[in-house]
């Protein structure tokens, strides 16, 4: 289990703050959120930022199906958005009968901003909780150094 800090915040993607919340229960309140109509599968995502913000994301699906976007992009994009590079801390949380593992594309995205020991949780919400980090998730990602030549 993951040692969380008094200093996490959690900041809403309005930039509106609240207090006394956790990653899980961060990622069980964006989930609520989630725009799920095609698949009926609602996820919820938090990523830590370097400042110890907590930015949140959820799945948006499109009638288009593949313009769906998953939760971890989403909770990217607004760290992205709020001038943010670092993920320090990844939460995930689904109705599911296992915690949920990121799709592929979500690993490479995760591995972009985050160390390859930058723990992430997979949750359901039941309460199990599966304990991995960004390198366990995506091992081999493509990195800017495979751009370069020899
Ligand atoms: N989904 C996520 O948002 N994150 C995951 O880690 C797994 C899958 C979404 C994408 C789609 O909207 C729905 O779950 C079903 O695949």
């Amino acid at each position: 289990m993951h040692h969380r800090t008094d200093s996490t915040r959690i900041v809403r993607n309005d930039k509106s703050r609240s207090t006394g919340m956790n990653l899980r229960d961060a990622a069980l309140k964006v989930r609520l959120n989630a725009y799920a109509p095609y698949s009926g599968f609602k996820v919820g995502a938090v990523v830590k930022s370097g400042s110890g913000a907590v930015f949140s994301g959820v799945n948006v699906e499109n009638a288009a199906y593949p313009e769906g976007t998953c939760a971890e992009a989403g909770a990217i994009a607004a760290m992205i958005a709020a001038g943010e590079t670092k993920v320090t801390e990844v939460y995930v949380v689904a109705d599911a009968p296992r915690p949920v593992p990121p799709c592929g594309g979500c690993r490479q995205k995760l591995s972009e901003f985050a160390v390859g020991d930058v723990p992430v949780t997979l949750a359901t919400t039941e309460g199990t909780e599966y304990h991995t980090t960004v390198a366990d998730l995506l091992p081999g990602a493509f990195v800017t150094a495979d751009m370069e030549r020899a």
